[in-house]
C-alpha cells in the first residue's frame, strides 16, 4: 500500500498521539524523530503494532537524532512534517518561560528540514507556537502557504466544547473560533460563534459567555495544573490530525491556525510580517486563503492587545538569533 509520508519531529506525548492517530485513520506512514535515543523507534513500534486492530497499513518508524543532525536525511520525501519537538510547559511556567529554550530546538530542527525536505509542508506545534512558526519560518524561507502553526484549531475546540457542554447539546453543531496569539490573550471571537446556526449571544447570557471565553483563553493552564508534570496532548494530537488530513484530503476545511500576514493582509491585521492566528483554508496546497475578519471596536483592542505580545517576543528572538 502507498501512502503519503508524514515526518513528526519530537516523539513526545503529542508527537505520539499525531502518530496514532494519523495511523488509525490510515492518512499517511509515519516517521517520528528524537533526540532521546530509542524513544521514536520504541513509540513507533507499538503504535503500529496496534494498527491490525483498526485495519489500518500505515507503517511507522521511529530514528535518534543526534546533535549534529544524525538521522535527519530520513525525512527526505515527506508531504508535511510536524514540529512538536522541545520543551512542554510546567506548572507556573508560562509559554513565553520557554521561548529561548525553544526556539534553540526548533532551529535546528528547521535546518534539517530545510537540508532534507524543503519542499515539505510544515506544522508547528511547540509553544509558544505563533514565535517557533516564525522562527522556523525564517530558517525554511519557505511560500507563505507552505507553513503554519497549529493552535486555532485546539482553542477553537476547547471553545466548542465548553459551549455544547454549558447548552446541553451537540458539540457537531457548535461553530466557534479563536484568533489571535495562542497565549493567555487569544480572541475567542463571540460574535461568530452560532449553535446550529442561531448566533450564540441569543442563547446565552454575556456572564456565561464571558465565563466560557476566559475558560477557553485559560484551557492549557487549566491541563497543566492538574497534570503538574506536563501539558496537554490528547486534544492537541487530534488538532494536528484534522489539519493533515485536510491538507492530505485536499479537504480544504476552514479553520484557523498561525499563518503568515504579510502584504495587504500584513497591513489590514495590523501584523505584518507576524503568524497569528486567523480564519485559513486548509488544503493541499496548505494554506490555500486567508480571510479577512470584521473587527468591531472591542474586537479589535483585543486583537491588537495579543498581536502585539506576538511582536514583543518575536522582536526578542530577532535579538536572541541576531536576526
Ligand atoms: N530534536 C528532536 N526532539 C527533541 C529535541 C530536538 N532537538 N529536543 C527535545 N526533543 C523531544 C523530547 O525528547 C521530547 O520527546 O521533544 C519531545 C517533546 O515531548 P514532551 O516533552 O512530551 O512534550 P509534549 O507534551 O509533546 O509537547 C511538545 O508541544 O504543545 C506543545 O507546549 C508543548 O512545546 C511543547 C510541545
Amino acid at each position: 500500500m502507498s501512502l503519503p509520508k508524514v515526518s513528526v519531529i519530537g516523539a513526545g506525548q503529542v508527537g505520539a498521539m499525531v502518530a496514532e492517530h494519523i495511523a488509525i485513520k490510515e492518512l499517511a506512514d509515519v516517521y517520528l524523530f528524537d533526540v532521546v535515543d530509542g524513544v521514536a523507534k520504541g513509540k513507533s513500534l507499538d503504535i503500529m503494532e496496534g494498527m491490525p486492530h483498526w485495519k489500518s497499513d500505515s507503517f511507522l518508524e521511529g530514528f535518534t537524532v543526534g546533535q549534529n543532525g544524525e538521522n535527519y536525511e530520513n525525512l527526505k520525501g515527506s508531504e508535511i512534517v510536524v514540529m512538536t519537538a522541545g520543551l512542554a510547559r510546567k506548572p507556573g511556567m508560562s509559554r513565553d518561560d520557554l521561548l529561548y529554550k525553544n526556539v534553540d530546538i526548533i532551529k535546528s530542527a528547521a535546518e534539517n528540514i530545510k537540508k532534507y525536505s524543503p519542499e515539505s509542508t510544515v506544522i508547528v506545534v511547540t509553544n509558544p507556537m505563533d514565535i517557533m512558526t516564525y522562527a522556523a519560518y525564517r530558517v525554511l524561507n519557505p511560500k507563505r502557504n507552505k507553513i503554519m502553526g497549529m493552535g486555532g484549531t485546539l482553542d477553537s475546540g476547547r471553545f466548542r466544547t465548553f459551549i455544547a457542554k454549558e447548552l446541553r447539546v451537540s458539540v457537531e453543531d457548535v461553530t466557534a473560533f479563536v484568533v489571535g496569539g495562542h497565549g493567555d490573550d487569544m480572541v475567542p471571537f463571540v460574535r461568530y460563534c452560532s449553535v446550529g446556526g442561531i448566533p450564540l449571544t441569543e442563547l446565552m447570557s454575556k456572564e456565561k459567555i464571558d465565563q466560557i471565553v476566559t475558560r477557553t483563553r485559560g484551557g492549557g493552564g487549566e491541563i497543566v495544573s492538574y497534570l503538574k508534570t506536563g501539558s496537554a496532548y490528547y486534544a492537541p494530537g487530534i488538532s494536528v490530525t484534522v489539519m493533515v488530513e485536510s491538507i492530505l484530503k485536499d479537504k480544504k476545511r476552514v479553520i484557523t491556525a498561525p499563518a503568515l500576514l504579510d502584504g495587504e493582509l500584513g497591513q489590514y491585521y495590523g501584523a505584518t510580517g507576524l503568524f497569528v492566528g486567523v480564519p485559513i483554508k486548509i488544503g493541499g496546497n496548505g494554506v490555500e486563503e486567508i480571510y479577512k475578519m470584521n473587527f468591531d471596536e472591542e474586537e479589535r483592542r483585543l486583537w491588537n492587545t495579543s498581536v502585539s505580545h506576538v511582536h514583543e517576543s518575536v522582536q526578542k528572538v530577532n535579538t536572541y538569533l541576531r536576526w
